[in-house]
Parts: C-alpha cells; structure tokens; sequence
C-alpha cells in the first residue's frame, strides 16, 4: 500500500504559482510512473476527474484514455461539454459512450431509491469494464481521489472510483489529487486552463438526475427534470447566484395535479426547487432566494417545460430533510 498521509512539507496550494509548481512536480512523476505504457480513466465530467484528466494530458498526452459514459442522467449539455473540453480542445484519447438506453431499461419500473442507485452503480461499472476490455495494453487505471476521500473513508469510497471492477482488469492505481483537499484541485485545474464551469461546478451526485426523478423513472418525466434544471442553472447564471449558493437543483416527483392553461384543464407534473448552502453536506440551511426570481423561475418553468404546470419552493432545512429528495 503507498502512503496516505499527506506529507508535512506539503505546502498549500492557494496561488497560481503554487498549482504550477504542483503541475511540473506531478508531470514529472506521472511520466516517471507511466513511462510508455497506457492509463485509464473514467471521466465523468465532475471537478476531481476533470483536474485528473487534465493533468494526465499534460503529463502523458494520448497515453491516457478517457472513457465518459453518458448514463442518460446527466444534466443538460453536460456529456457535449465533456467532449468539447477535452477531446475537441484539449485533443485527448476519449472514448465516449453513450449508454443511456441501457441504464433507463434497466431501471423501468424501479421506484426504491437504494435499488435505482445501486443499479446505476453496477450498470456504470459492467459499462466501463466493457470499454476497458476492447482495449490493449492499459497498465494504470487513474482515479480523482482527494485527500477528503481517504481521510472520512480509509478506502476510497465506493461511488468514486470504479473499484469494482473483476481481478483481471485490476491495474495500477495513479491517484496524482490523492493529497489535495478540493479548494486545492479547483486551483490547479484553473491553472490547467479548465473552463471555470467546470472548475467551480456545484455538487453532483454520481446517480445524477436518476435521484431528482423520483420514484420509478420515465423518459418524458426525465427530460421534464432536465430542462427545468437548465432553466433553474441559467437564471441562477444571470442572477450572479451559481457561485455563491452550494448546491441548486430541480426534483420532479411522480405525482401530478390538476391546472389550467389556455382556458383548458390540465393534469400534469409539479416541478420542485431547492437551494441550500452547507459546510460539509451534514447540515444545511435553505437559500432566501429573491421573490421576483422564484417568480420569473416560475413563469419559465410552467410554459416551456412540457408536462409541467406548478412550481414548488422547498423551504425544509437539513435535518429535517436530506439535500436530496431520495
Ligand atoms: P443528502 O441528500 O444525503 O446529500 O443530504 C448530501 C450530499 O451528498 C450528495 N449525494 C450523493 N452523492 N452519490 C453521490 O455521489 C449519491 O448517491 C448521493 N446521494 C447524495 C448530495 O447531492 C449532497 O451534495
């Protein structure tokens, strides 16, 4: 097992200069670590992926190979811009699978919010072993850990990484973030010239819009989440509030009530919102979001999103609720 005790002389890394510093020194014994062989890595488009991608470009160029796959519970636009940065801008070896299909038959008709996650974390990882089998040569599997990671978990935990996977596809584990606390690894990534919407990403649960869909989860209920979602990030864009409110999303829930539009009943979804601001995610307090957002949020929501017709504010701090809805 390899130290994982942050060392003593280990500076922190606040300043630009620092997270150069960081870059070279880590180039140099990715290289040393590497030398000709392949890398592997399942990016998921999050901050701590992303920042190992990058660096391991910098370091390997296309002996890394990035595999995203898109589970079909990603937020908008967010698979295209994994694309976009890395393969079309940053010019990496990236694989990009789109599994959607596969995730949503398998988890037709399952309502229990542990089973549709554990779903998802088992489908994720048959996906990415798939991938990694059509490949030769991969000797290291890279992986986003941060210091945070080992220091609440011992071994790192299971949603991060893809420890799962069978004895024979069991590489040699590159972990260059393993030491950095996330303050750091947002840092460094904005040294490694990665777009601030992705260096200063709220929080996404691995099982990603799969948990705010809630119950058994259908396409059209699905898209329904995602576009409200889309609206909620770009007024919070507009409104000077993505950086400075922890966590905002959209929660759609199975259930519909009766509405009226154009002079006609309907019967359609609400859609719920909520923004919260924590510490460490054990507690967390609601957002006093400005009244005339909430209603230009409201207006939005109910005539472009189809299959929507009311809008609910979640006043509930944690505890008593979860962050999540499920
Ligand atoms: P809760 O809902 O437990 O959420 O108050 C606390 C934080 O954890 C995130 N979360 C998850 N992250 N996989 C993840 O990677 C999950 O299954 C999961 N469930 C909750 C949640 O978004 C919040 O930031």
């Amino acid at each position: 097992m390899s130290n994982n005790v942050r060392p003593e002389s280990m500076g922190r890394i606040a300043a630009p200069e620092q997270a150069q510093a960081f870059i070279a020194e880590q180039c140099a014994a990715l290289k040393e670590q590497i030398g000709g062989k392949q890398v592997l890595l399942a990016l998921s488009g999050g901050v701590d992926s992303s920042v190992v991608a990058a660096l391991l470009i910098k370091a390997v160029g296309r002996q890394l190979v990035c595999v995203h796959v898109n589970h079909g519970l990603l937020r908008k636009g967010e698979p295209e811009q994994v694309v976009r940065v890395f393969r079309d801008a940053m010019g990496a070896n990236l694989i990009y699978v789109d599994a959607a299909d596969r995730f949503l038959d398998k988890l037709a008709g399952v309502s229990d919010p542990e089973a549709k996650r554990k779903i998802i974390g088992a489908e994720f990882i048959r996906v990415f072993e798939e991938e990694a089998r059509k490949l030769d040569n991969i000797a290291f599997l890279a992986q986003g850990t941060i210091y945070p990671d080992i220091l609440e978990s011992g071994p790192v935990k299971a949603h991060h990484n893809v420890g799962g996977l069978p004895d024979d596809l069991k590489f040699e584990l590159v972990e260059p973030l393993k030491f950095l606390f996330k303050d750091e690894v947002r840092v460094v990534g904005k040294a490694l010239g990665l777009p601030d919407s992705m260096v200063y990403r709220q929080p996404f649960p691995g099982p990603g819009l799969g948990v705010r869909c809630l119950g058994a989860i259908t396409r059209d209920r699905l898209e329904a989440l995602r576009e409200a979602d889309a609206i909620l990030r770009e007024e919070f864009d507009k409104a000077g509030l993505a950086g400075k409110v922890w966590q905002y999303f959209a929660v759609v829930p199975d259930m519909k009530s009766t509405g009226v539009r154009d002079g006609k009943r309907t019967f359609d979804w609400p859609v719920i919102l909520r923004a919260v601001n924590t510490r460490d995610a054990m507690s967390a307090t609601v957002e006093e979001l400005p009244w005339a957002l909430l209603h230009k949020l409201t207006a939005r929501i109910t005539s472009e999103v189809p299959g929507v017709n009311r809008v609910l504010y979640d006043l509930t701090p944690k505890p008593s609720g979860t962050i999540e809805w499920e």
